[in-house]
């Protein structure tokens, strides 16, 4: 396709100074050979040490969030034209452990993909469904929805955007959705975008959930599977290499 492929790390609330530096010497060392698009989103207080362990590379950085407004008395909030001042290229917005501990709103998420795209930053979008609402036949409505708020919010903007498909069940449990199951949800948001934007085929959708160097291969080869929103594994340079080498 005309899309080249996308991996993303999320390294979730986990590394430290001396852990990060070392990961990314590693992740640096071995990409000779990738050719897809890859980024690491690491806590806040780290982009800096991103910015410089990063510089001339072609690993880009991103935040695990960003502040739906755009300055403040918003205590404890980051907007997005600080994460500019770094350098950052990604925001994710809307994960589920956002929307699940946090309670962020299908409108929040919106706002905040918003203040992303006007800094210049590519918010990747998260959406997915619970297990309960799979069991019971939601999956489709749910991401629907989801992403309906994200479109009405940004109109022609959203070809600029990123999706992230992630089943909420598949995330930290080492159970992974099956290609099939990938691709179906994929083509619902691929032909949502279409009706949207003249430009959908230039959204990356990436797939999210337990994606690690044994399964990475066969989600990616899935038409409309675009790349990975990876946790767990994107922490083992090695395993982060072998699904680098796996989109290239
Ligand atoms: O953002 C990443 C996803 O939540 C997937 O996490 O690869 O540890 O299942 P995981």
């Amino acid at each position: 396709t005309m899309r080249s492929k996308l991996m993303v790390g999320n390294w979730k609330m986990n590394g430290s100074l001396a852990a990060n530096a070392s990961l990314l010497s590693d992740i640096l060392a071995g990409m000779a050979g990738v050719t897809c698009r890859a980024a690491v989103c690491s806590p806040f207080v780290y982009l800096p040490q991103l910015q410089v362990l990063l510089a001339g590379s072609s690993v880009a950085s991103g935040a695990q969030d960003v502040s739906m407004h755009e300055s403040g008395a918003f205590t404890g909030e980051v907007s997005a034209s600080m994460l500019r001042d770094f350098g950052v290229r990604f925001a994710i917005v809307g994960h589920s452990e956002r929307r699940q501990y946090h309670g962020e709103t299908d409108a929040q998420v919106a706002a905040k993909a918003q203040r992303a795209l006007a800094a210049g930053i590519t918010p990747i979008v998260c959406v997915g469904e619970s297990l309960v609402e799979r069991e019971a036949g939601q999956t489709e409505a749910v991401v629907k929805r989801q992403l309906a708020a994200v479109i009405h919010a940004n109109g022609h903007c959203i070809s600029e955007i990123v999706v992230a498909y992630e089943p909420v069940w598949a995330i930290g449990t080492g159970r992974t959705a099956t290609p099939e199951m990938a691709q179906q949800v994929h083509a619902v948001l691929r032909s949502q975008l279409q009706a949207a934007t003249a430009h959908a085929d230039r959204v990356s959708i990436l797939y999210g959930g337990s994606m690690n160097a044994a399964n990475a291969a066969e989600l990616l080869a899935q038409p409309d599977v675009d790349g990975g929103l990876i946790g767990g594994a994107a922490l083992k340079g090695p395993d982060f290499l072998c699904m680098l080498q796996a989109a290239s």
